[in-house]
């Protein structure tokens, strides 16, 4: 594997040997393993031109749990904000010599560009471009889904009919479009319930059913219900009913919690704005995996890091 830009390209084996890889992280990142040594020597470069928590510190914990050398640079305080392009950007990394590139940015199609380019010879991992993808989160959503139904025994497992119901803001949500791939190509049934507003145009090629009303896909019982954040610094364009009427509407309330199956896990990938999406109530619950879903990140994010970059990479 040269590079992870997408799950729409991602095939079955190489997914569920990056699942099977982050099982065998997975001690080392619930830190009963301190450290293995597989990445001493390499640098991974923490390229970030939007802010992030979660998938940047994950991302670090990740590389230094492989024993790699990290430098995080965060697009605000550098020598973007002065004009500098991706390109020379790009070219100042390959300078000081990284082996890999995790990259978010705000244009669609930037790790792409990035990967294509010949301006740095590095793996590149794209953790989230505009609306387009955030293949480290679908992978960890699949993870956690997996684990949470076979626990241990979860190697070489897919998802096939596990019925999985994406809610909310899905036009803006590259969690959205890389869940759909990734899960659909795991086996999974995946429906999308959002305000019509909120449904991306092109939706007919995905393959996932779309509805409209949360309260029909509540009583259908999924085996999980994940929520999206709304994303409210991407809609100029776009109508947004107002905050009460969408939690009313479109959010997992405690009203609707109380009404899911016990066995439906309740997932979002963070971060949550309480009480429009969620509920409290069904964030803190103990059907909720939001916090399993952060730990199983730095597993996910160690298995791309070690398959992307443990090798020679003329080779690979
Ligand atoms: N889920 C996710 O990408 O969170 P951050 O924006 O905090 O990285």
């Amino acid at each position: 594997m040269r590079h992870l830009l997408s799950t729409r390209t991602l095939g079955r084996d190489e997914a569920i040997l990056l699942l099977d890889v982050a099982e065998d992280m997975a001690d080392v990142a619930t830190r009963e393993v301190k450290k293995l040594p597989t990445l001493r020597g390499k640098t991974v470069v923490n390229l970030f031109f939007e802010d992030s928590t979660r998938t940047r510190i994950s991302f670090e914990a990740a590389a230094k749990r492989l024993s790699a050398d990290v430098i995080n640079f965060s697009a605000k305080g550098s020598s973007v904000s002065k004009g500098e392009s991706l390109k020379d950007t790009a070219q100042t990394l390959a300078a000081i010599g990284a082996d890999g590139v995790v990259i978010r940015h705000p244009a669609s199609g930037a790790p792409q560009v990035l990967a294509d380019s010949g301006w740095i010879d590095a793996g590149i991992i794209n953790a989230g471009d505009g609306t387009h993808e955030h293949p480290t989160q679908a992978l960890l959503d699949a993870f956690t889904i997996r684990r949470r139904l076979h626990g241990t025994a979860s190697r070489g497992k897919d998802l096939a009919g596990v019925r999985v119901t994406i809610v909310g803001d899905v036009l803006h949500s590259r969690v959205a479009r890389s869940n759909v791939w990734l899960l659909s190509t795991l086996g999974a049934e995946v429906s999308l319930i959002a305000p019509p507003t909120l449904v991306p145009a092109d939706t007919s090629a995905w393959p996932a059913r779309v509805g409209f009303d949360l309260d029909e896909a509540v009583d259908e019982g999924p085996d999980v219900m994940m929520m999206l954040r709304i994303q409210a610094e991407r809609m100029q364009d776009s109508f947004f009913p107002n905050s009460r009427e969408y939690a009313r509407t479109w959010g997992l309330d405690d009203t609707r919690f109380a009404r899911l199956r016990p066995g439906t896990m309740v997932m979002h990938p963070g971060p949550m704005n309480r009480g429009l999406e969620i509920s409290s109530a069904a964030a803190d619950s103990a059907q909720s995996t939001v916090l399993e879903q952060v730990t199983n990140g730095v597993s996910v994010r160690m298995a791309a890091l070690y398959l992307l970059l443990s090798g020679d990479r003329e080779e690979s």
